[in-house]
């Protein structure tokens, strides 16, 4: 059996027009669908779907009932495997309980509930009459009506150390789920643990499935030192920010309406795009856009329009967006906004006319990377068309849609003059390396950056060691605080490093410790890879601990590994002189990994992707 909030909660969170959509053609008719029905011989369109009350019906042979019955009937299933069927395309997981169970809890119930009580602690705190006075202020300040804010569910953090913690702890929630849900977090100076949002406006991210899993929070006013703009939840086992899309629960029906997704970089774009009466938004959450967020995208819409930033983090993190949504069947096309200019600046400034003129500007992704070949004087010599192909030949091969592929290679022979056979030629040369020495751009198969380069966070159900997890660590702190790159050689070298991908990116570090975006020796995938690690926006917290414990978990492994080692060689040697260097061997790496080995990789792997 399945628990009867789960049935209601799939109930409310099905997209009926979504779920019949997916087997007869539908045409909006008003507030309503119609189509042909599927259950009689129907000439005229005579099935309505009716969103608003979550049921269809046809007039002609009067077949009714709701999302469920649908299913049921249309695919001989049962009541419970149809539960299950629109539970998986609703976003809610439906687990089936036995019935001696049925009143066992879900595991992670406690982690929701302390996101409610949360949730609804900030926004009591914004309707505060004198306490939430500044931030209803500066929300105004940023065109952010009340109706907006309560759309959003919006709220704030009080400017003081422990007032959610004490709040939850008057209703018996206490520390332990609020620091696993990291509303609490603690620090080596203080004793207690404290709230993580202190004086920001708070935005609840919610799952798919409507319940808050995380909240993102901006301080009022300007970002100073150790006050980061934004800070966000961490991951937590209901919050995996790479799988999630903020707004997509809230936003689907209008995306589904206008038939296009807009993409944007912050919550405080979508949120202004939504108060200035544009809803078919969804932000990404301070990373890379991650193959998972593409597959979600593409239940609701086949089309997307990219509108980061123009400056060049944001062009490369346009055309790595693109790219992913290329691969999940996704026809992406890209706005540009004036350098500096966001979506909520450009629609504060300018209204909903005015974003509206660069949507409709937006155009096919490999029309922009054209255009950008061109300005930059890419067509001028066959030289460099040469390199302007290896620059498209990526996206050309990311595209999964046959059709737009053809046009695309279309496109590109007609802009650049190579042969279309050639050009597939190249296309099936499947990402060929392109760094000296022959290095290919193929890692070792089961290591993350070769699995899934444009996913972080993720990291559920393909858990790299904890070591591996610790190089991509250590390699995010190095790129934000580039002082401790020569700190971190005083103790390990690229050597240290198992991934092939992420040694290539700390070799490229060393040499040039400035580095602000690839350099172009690196393979494709090293590439791709740092990019992604330069896109990810979140700040460090305790960057010194984390700092340490990589090094230590580096260090370690390597100690281990090199025991390994030794062991062997020792059951493989008869020669007493070699025994005893190894035993003196031995006994060294022993001292080097006294107790501190147990201390420090108890907190790593969680910490650690
Ligand atoms: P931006 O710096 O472009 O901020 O970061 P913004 O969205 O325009 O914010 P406002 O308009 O100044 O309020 C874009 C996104 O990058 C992530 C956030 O998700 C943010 O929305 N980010 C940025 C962080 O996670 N942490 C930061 O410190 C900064
Ligand atoms: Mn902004």
């Amino acid at each position: 059996m399945i628990h009867d909030d789960v049935v209601e909660e799939v109930r409310a969170r099905a997209d009926i027009v979504d779920i019949v959509g997916e087997s007869v053609e539908l045409k909006r008719s008003g507030k309503d669908w119609k189509g042909k029905c599927p259950f009689h011989e129907d000439r005229t369109p005579s099935f309505y779907v009716v969103p608003d009350k979550g049921f269809y019906n046809c007039f002609g042979c009067g077949e009714s009932g709701d999302v469920f019955a649908f299913v049921m009937k249309r695919l001989g299933m049962d009541f419970v495997e149809a539960v299950k069927h629109v539970g998986a395309r609703s976003g809610v997981e439906v687990v089936e309980i036995r019935s001696d169970e049925a009143g066992r809890e879900d595991p992670n119930r406690p982690l929701y509930e302390a996101n409610a009580f949360a949730a609804e602690f900030f926004r009591g705190a914004l309707d505060d009459p004198e306490g939430g006075r500044g931030a209803r202020d500066y929300l105004a300040g940023r065109g952010i009506d009340e109706e907006t804010r309560e759309r959003f569910g919006l709220g704030f953090a009080p400017d003081e150390w422990r007032g959610l913690r004490e709040a939850a702890a008057r209703h018996g929630i206490g520390d332990e789920v609020l620091l696993e849900s990291g509303l609490l977090t603690t620090s080596e100076k203080m004793a207690e643990p404290y709230d993580r949002f202190r004086n920001r406006v708070v935005f609840p991210i919610e799952s798919m499935a409507g319940r808050v899993v995380a909240f993102g929070g901006r301080v009022l006013g300007p970002a100073g030192k150790g006050v980061p703009k934004y800070l966000n939840s961490p991951e937590t086992p209901v919050y995996h920010k790479g799988e999630i899309l903020y707004a997509l629960g809230w936003n689907r029906h209008a995306i589904r309406k206008a038939g296009v997704a807009l993409v944007v970089e912050g919550y405080m774009d979508v949120v202004a795009l939504g108060a200035g009466g544009i809803d078919h938004a969804v932000a990404t959450l301070g990373t890379a856009l991650t193959p998972e967020q593409a597959r979600l995208l593409k239940r609701y819409t086949p089309r997307v329009i990219l509108l980061f930033d123009s400056d060049e983090a944001g062009v490369r993190a346009t055309f790595r967006g693109a790219d992913v949504l290329l691969r999940a069947g996704i026809h992406p096309s890209v706005a540009t906004l004036p350098p500096g200019e966001d979506p909520d600046s450009i629609v504060r400034q300018e209204g909903r006319k005015g974003l509206e003129q660069y949507l409709d500007g937006a155009v096919d992704v490999i029309e922009r990377k054209l255009q950008l070949l061109d300005e930059r004087g890419f067509f001028a010599t066959l030289d460099r068309k040469r390199i302007a192909i290896d620059k498209l030949l990526p996206t050309l091969r990311a595209t999964a849609d046959p059709a737009l592929r053809d046009m695309y290679v279309a496109r590109v022979s007609e802009r650049t003059g190579v042969r279309r056979a050639t050009l597939e030629e190249e296309i099936r040369r499947e990402g060929g390396g392109r760094g000296a020495g022959g290095r290919t751009s193929s890692g070792s198969p089961d290591r993350p950056p070769s699995r899934r380069p444009e996913t972080h966070g993720g990291g559920r159900r393909h858990r790299p060691t904890p070591a591996l997890g610790a190089e991509r660590q250590l390699l995010l702190v190095l790129l934000q605080t580039r002082e401790w790159i020569d700190r971190a050689l005083e103790r390990i070298g690229p050597g240290e490093f198992q991934n092939e991908v992420y040694r290539a990116i700390f070799e490229a570090l060393v040499d040039e410790p400035e580095l602000e975006t690839p350099p172009a020796h690196l393979s494709e995938e090293a590439v791709r890879t740092m990019e992604t690690l330069l896109g990810d926006r979140e700040e460090l917290e305790h960057t010194e601990r984390v700092f340490e414990e990589s090094m230590a978990a580096l260090h370690d492994r390597n100690l281990r590994a090199r025991e390994v080692e030794l062991r062997e060689a020792l059951s493989r040697t008869d020669d007493p002189e070699q025994e005893r260097e190894i035993v003196v061997e031995l006994q060294r790496l022993r001292k080097d990994r006294p107790g501190r080995w147990n201390v420090v990789r108890r907190d790593l792997p969680s910490g650690s992707e």
